[in-house]
């Protein structure tokens, strides 16, 4: 594996000179590449049209499919390019069908945006949510999981990555168990995707969904859904469609689009694709495998430098850590403390116990204060951060 070059990274991303960000789990530093393509696009779509611009760009547009393809090891075609990872997810679970009395198996640090439309389709629909307890380290128990299947368990809906916590669920593993037993997959990728490797075939998923403005380093308001092509292929009904998802082929008659993009719908924003595909082939040049092994190490590195301080608590779980470290200080709201240290120009996050309501009770969680370095992230950062907190 080749080294980053941390020199080359940073030079090409301008807001280090700026900001000590260490935000990714909320949203990343763009790369130059990434604001230029999506400045680029503007700037055209002003001199001759956004029909226009779209048509001129429409080979390097397609590209945006091909790169987030390779990004998860799947299929131009199994690709849907949407306005956020909400959305995304939301396309594939409000797709499928339940009667009243399926259940749904998910995992504990499941995301409220997630857990709502449980939630709906419960009331809706009458399906049953049952929740996978963890184990010891606080990961999905995988013995707890297979002791809770039966027939009536029609999906399998975790997050892989949760937004607090350092955790990584076992999302293969999870898979693996899924597929034995015949049950559809739904994977939220979403603080996953662009710090660790993804393989939709290692994870035997379904659906995978993911954001763009993370640990991509893309732009807001992107993110991708992926659908396997046996859906597809299956006639997979997306909740809403318009004239882009399906044409309409009779007076009283559609037909969907053959491909994912059946959960698309007409108008997007093609500055913001230009910008994503710009992001995902910037990670994919450096190499995930490179990106985790940096990102993950200088959370480590957080980790022990904050558990030295007085009066600090880690609260991250798992087998394995991810880029996100979560603490408090004692006698700081973390509100309060990550606004200050905004002040500084340090930029850290403060995280809402009601985004993970059943780990939070579980874990009888406080609110929580959030740092994840990326790979552009120094030492020297990192170090800049504690000095922060040491002094408050
Ligand atoms: C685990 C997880 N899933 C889903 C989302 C929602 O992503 P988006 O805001 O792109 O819809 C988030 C956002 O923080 C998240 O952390």
């Amino acid at each position: 594996m080749t080294a980053i070059d941390i020199g080359q990274v940073r030079a090409d991303t301008p807001g280090v000179n700026h900001v000590n960000h260490l935000l990714a789990c909320g949203s990343a530093l763009m790369p130059q590449q990434v604001i230029d393509a999506l400045a680029d696009h503007h700037r055209l779509e002003g001199q001759i049209g956004g029909y226009e611009a779209h048509a001129e760009r429409l080979e390097s547009l397609e590209g945006v499919y091909d790169s987030v393809a390779r990004l998860v090891n799947a299929s131009p075609t199994e690709i849907a390019l949407v306005e956020n990872a909400t959305v995304g997810w939301a396309h594939a679970f409000y797709a499928l069908d339940f009667e009243p009395g399926d259940r749904i198996l998910t995992c504990e640090a499941e995301y409220a945006a997630n857990y709502v439309a449980y939630l709906q389709r419960a009331k809706r629909d009458g399906i049953v949510i049952d929740v996978i307890p963890s184990d010891e380290a606080g990961a999905i128990d995988l013995d707890a999981m297979r002791s809770m299947i039966d027939t009536d368990v029609k999906l399998v809906s975790i997050t892989w990555i949760p937004t607090n916590g350092g955790l990584v669920n076992p999302a293969a593993e999870v898979g693996a168990i899924a597929k034995e037993h015949g049950i559809t997959y739904l994977v939220d990728a979403c603080q996953a995707a662009g710090q660790t490797p993804i393989d939709v075939d290692e994870l035997q998923c379904d659906f995978l969904s993911a954001t763009g403005r993370k640990f991509l380093r893309g732009p807001r308001g992107t993110g991708f859904l992926y659908v396997r092509q046996s859906h597809l292929d299956a006639g997979i009904e997306p909740a809403i469609i318009d004239h882009y998802g399906a044409d309409w082929v009779a007076d009283d008659r559609y037909e969907l689009r053959p491909d994912a993009r059946r959960f698309e719908t007409w108008e997007n924003s093609y500055a913001l694709r230009a910008g994503l595909g710009v992001a995902v082939d910037y990670a994919l040049d450096i190499g995930l495998p490179a990106i985790q092994d940096r990102a993950w190490g200088l959370a480590d590195l957080l980790r022990a430098k904050i558990d030295e301080l007085p009066g600090s608590t880690l609260f991250d779980i798992g087998h394995t850590k991810c880029a996100i470290v979560t603490f408090t200080l004692d006698g700081h709201d973390p509100y309060a403390l990550a606004a200050g240290l905004r002040e500084q120009k340090i930029n850290i996050g403060a995280s809402d116990p009601e985004t993970t309501r059943l780990d939070t009770a579980a874990r009888q969680l406080p609110a929580l204060n959030r740092a994840a370095p990326h790979y552009f992230t120094t030492e020297d950062e990192i170090d800049q951060l504690v000095a922060a907190l040491a002094k408050l």
